[in-house]
């Protein structure tokens, strides 16, 4: 990633009108709705800023997972009831930084913030909310995989974040 860019805690007093991710509902959340979900302490955002301007960014929320919803494999060693996630709820790059490597620079910082939260709380997995399947195969490529009852949203466990961030 360049020098000139830097990842932080979403800075709501810098001008985010300009963003265009090219997906109408995300443009309308970060311009619209991020400050009050961000009061109201029910998401925590992070923004990539070029000097003063907003790049890309992406959410963070504490959320649960039935376990009805994971492989069998899995199921097997777990309990009956829900087990705790974090939600990467929302991600996107501007247009004009897509496809040079921004995307997967934010994806993997969320990553690691998410382990870090493992540190703190019992956590199992990483969600992650696709809108479309372009998103869906995004997220596949970096190893996410469909829960059962909704092929939109898709799940990684943390051991296995770990190992990938280690490796
Ligand atoms: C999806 C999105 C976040 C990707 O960001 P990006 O900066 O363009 O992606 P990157 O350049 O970092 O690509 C990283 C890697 O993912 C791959 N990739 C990118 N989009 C992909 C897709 N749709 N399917 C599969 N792989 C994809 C790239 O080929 C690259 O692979 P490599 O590291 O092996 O070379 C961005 O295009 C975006 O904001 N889109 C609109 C909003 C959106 O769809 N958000 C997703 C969550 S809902």
């Amino acid at each position: 990633m360049p020098d000139s860019i830097r990842i932080t805690a979403l800075d709501t007093a810098i001008d985010r009108s300009n963003f265009s991710c090219g997906s109408e509902p995300l443009d309308r959340y970060i311009k619209q709705f991020i400050s009050q979900d961000i009061k109201r302490n029910l998401t925590i955002a992070y923004g990539a800023y070029k000097e003063k301007r907003l790049i890309g960014f992406y959410t963070l929320s504490a959320t649960s997972i039935d376990t009805g919803e994971l492989p069998e494999k899995l199921v097997k060693k777990l309990p009956k009831y829900p087990v705790p996630a974090v939600l990467i709820g929302r991600l996107a790059i501007d247009i004009s930084q897509q496809g040079k490597g921004l995307g997967s620079v934010l994806l993997m910082d969320a990553i690691k913030r998410s382990i870090r939260g493992g540190e703190l709380l019992g956590i199992f997995a990483i969600i992650v909310d696709a809108k479309d399947e372009k998103a869906k195969s995004f997220y596949e490529h970096f190893g996410f995989q469909p829960l059962e009852r909704n092929a939109l949203r898709l799940f990684l466990p943390v051991q296995t974040a770990i190992g990938m961030i280690a490796g």
